[in-house]
């Protein structure tokens, strides 16, 4: 029996565009499909944009769906690319129609004011706030691998750069893709379960980012609205260091977002990651836990040495009554993942500083998850 158009159709409706994460069936990328005499099938794809990087995938997965069926003798597939207007078609269906929305935000800068998703009512995502008051703690090494953890859990997370001078992020999970822009929607690389916007996806290589406050803003804003972050579970966003400028406006941003402090074992610093707490209060954002980062380093003789002193995330937690969720060790391959892209969550998972990431995930996801607000008075009899 020879295969029909709609068989190839039902066959191809499980194979999701490997970016957008939706089927290509229901994306429209399918295109006259044909079964010839000869029992080949020819199919066209039309891609969101000429050059999609990720063409070779979708060949892949389209080939895969198709060759099993019985009656397929081979598949012919050639790519098209969507029109401008098709492209604007897509993007409303993903992501809404920015003029929709706009003004519903006050402007900030340079900002049309749109409204942002993870300010809205009802909307479930997460936002963590990775945050310290100095820089160098390790920040953006715990927002990456906390992120690869919680997606090793199987979440939806995402990691925005808020580090727009000092951004890292692109390099610590290794996300060697430029986002994709269909229709001014943004659609982040992902790596190790993690999508990623980062001011280093928009400078030349070298350069340095020279925009003053309200442009910041705006950028910000930018890479909450127009990015197709998809209703992730939990969005991290990596601070830059200090309490500044920035801070402010990702509190206004994100008005349900938790915040994080790390800092390292030694009273100083202790002091410093002290005023991202004041700033998170400042703000009326909660702390809601402390890591401390290069507790100690275990030498060969297996004994650990506490290199920078001993001590301050306990404090730190104690004093502002916050779990202390972890204490991680100092360990080169930390930094080497960090330094190649390739987080030691990922790939070293039976590593203790992976497993203490994981515990960490765990206690976010499930012992800090907002509850439900529980009112006496709503009892049902
Ligand atoms: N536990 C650790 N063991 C080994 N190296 C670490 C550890 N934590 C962080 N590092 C390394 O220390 C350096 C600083 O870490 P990171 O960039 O994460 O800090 P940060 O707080 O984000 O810094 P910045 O304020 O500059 O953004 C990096 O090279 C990182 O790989
Ligand atoms: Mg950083």
């Amino acid at each position: 029996m020879p295969v029909t158009a709609d068989q190839i159709i039902d066959a191809l409706r499980p194979v999701e565009d490997p970016e957008l994460r939706r089927s290509i069936v229901d994306l429209d990328m399918v295109r006259d499909v044909e079964v010839r005499g000869d029992g080949t099938v020819g199919v066209r794809v039309a891609l969101t944009v000429a050059g999609c990087p990720l063409r070779n995938e979708i060949q892949r997965r389209v080939n895969d769906a198709l060759q099993p069926l019985d009656g397929v003798a081979g598949v012919a597939l050639d790519f098209t690319v969507m029109t401008d207007d098709e492209r604007e078609a897509l993007r409303r269906r993903l992501h809404g129609d920015p003029s929709s929305t706009a003004g519903a935000n006050t402007a900030h800068g340079h900002a049309e004011g749109r409204a942002i998703p993870f300010a809205q009512p009802g909307n479930r995502t997460r936002p963590l706030l990775i945050a310290s008051g100095k820089g160098g703690v390790g920040k953006s090494s715990v927002a990456t691998n906390l992120a690869v953890a919680l997606a090793q859990r199987g979440s939806s997370v995402g990691v925005l750069d808020a580090d727009v001078y000092g951004f890292s992020i692109p390099r610590m999970l290794g996300t060697d893709r430029d986002p994709v822009v269909i229709d001014q929607m943004l659609v982040p690389p992902e790596q190790w379960g993690v999508r990623c916007i980062s001011m280093g996806y928009f400078v030349p290589d070298g350069q340095a980012v020279i925009w003053r406050g309200p442009m910041l803003h705006k950028a910000l804003e930018q890479f909450l609205t127009d990015v197709f972050w998809d209703d992730p579970e939990f969005l991290l966003i990596d601070m830059p260091p200090g309490t500044g400028d920035i801070a402010l406006s990702l509190s206004q941003y994100l008005p349900r977002g938790e915040v994080y402090v790390v800092t390292t074992p030694q009273p100083a610093a202790q002091k410093v990651a002290r005023l991202a707490a004041a700033m998170a209060d400042k703000v009326h954002l909660p702390v809601k836990g402390i890591i401390e980062n290069m507790s100690w380093f275990t030498g060969d003789d297996g004994k650990r040495y506490e290199l920078f002193g001993s001590g301050g995330g306990r404090e730190l937690a104690d004093e502002l009554d916050v779990p202390l969720l972890a204490q991680l060790p100092l360990v080169p391959a930390l930094r080497e993942g960090g330094d190649d892209g390739r987080p030691i969550t990922a790939v070293q998972p039976e590593s203790e500083a992976a497993a203490c990431f994981r515990a960490m995930a765990e206690q976010v996801a499930v012992e800090l998850a907002p509850r439900k607000v529980f009112s006496p008075n709503l009892r049902i009899n």
